[in-house]
């Protein structure tokens, strides 16, 4: 039997953005099977919490590409690289914006390829998403403002209701 091909898009998504969705939407035409991988120690400290950003990965996916059926989500701990191993992942993917993003990149996927030999593939998404980031879009809808044409309505409805507790 042909091996399947599995890629690992890894990321803290807090929370997952149209951005984001739509590396997962190009990752899946690519790979036999893509898993959105929540990274919980993170040296960032998230709004919502693993569970929180697992949903809304799930229930994004849901919303935006209701028939495909070869990404799931999962959440790990410690080094991508070991992670990749257990999945017996081919690859991982991650998205670059803008010419800035390439260093950090850059350095993390010669590492992670130091550590494993795993190969890190890099996607474009669409120029309208390059200006999008988690941090942005949290600090939009803290101020109350329209955050629909950045997220999934189920992230804009979960964001908007954070802030309101909060
Ligand atoms: N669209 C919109 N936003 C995007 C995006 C896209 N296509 N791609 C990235 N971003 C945003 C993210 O939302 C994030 O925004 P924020 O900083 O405001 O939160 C920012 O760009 C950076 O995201 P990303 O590059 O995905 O980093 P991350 O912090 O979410 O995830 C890990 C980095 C988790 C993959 C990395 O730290 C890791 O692998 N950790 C595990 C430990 C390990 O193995 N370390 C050794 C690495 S060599």
């Amino acid at each position: 039997m042909p091996k399947t091909r599995k890629a690992i898009y890894p990321g803290t998504f807090d929370p997952i953005t149209n951005g984001h969705l739509d590396i997962i939407g190009r990752a899946g035409e690519l790979f036999d099977e893509v898993i959105v991988a929540v990274a919980t120690n993170s040296s960032k400290s998230p709004l919502f919490n693993e569970m929180e950003r697992m949903e809304l990965c799930k229930a994004a996916i849901a919303e935006v590409m209701p028939s495909a059926k070869n990404i799931s989500v999962d959440s790990f701990e410690g080094l991508l690289v070991d992670y990749a191993r257990e999945q017996k992942a081919i690859a991982i993917v991650r998205g670059l914006r803008v010419l800035s993003d390439f260093e950090y990149e850059f350095q993390m996927a010669l590492m992670n390829r130091k550590l494993e030999d795993i190969t890190t593939v890099f996607l474009m998404p669409n120029e309208k998403y390059t200006y999008l980031n988690s941090t942005i879009i949290r600090e939009i809808a803290k101020y109350g403002s329209d955050i629909s044409g950045f997220v999934p309505e189920c992230v804009r409805k979960e964001l908007e209701e954070k802030f309101k507790k909060n």
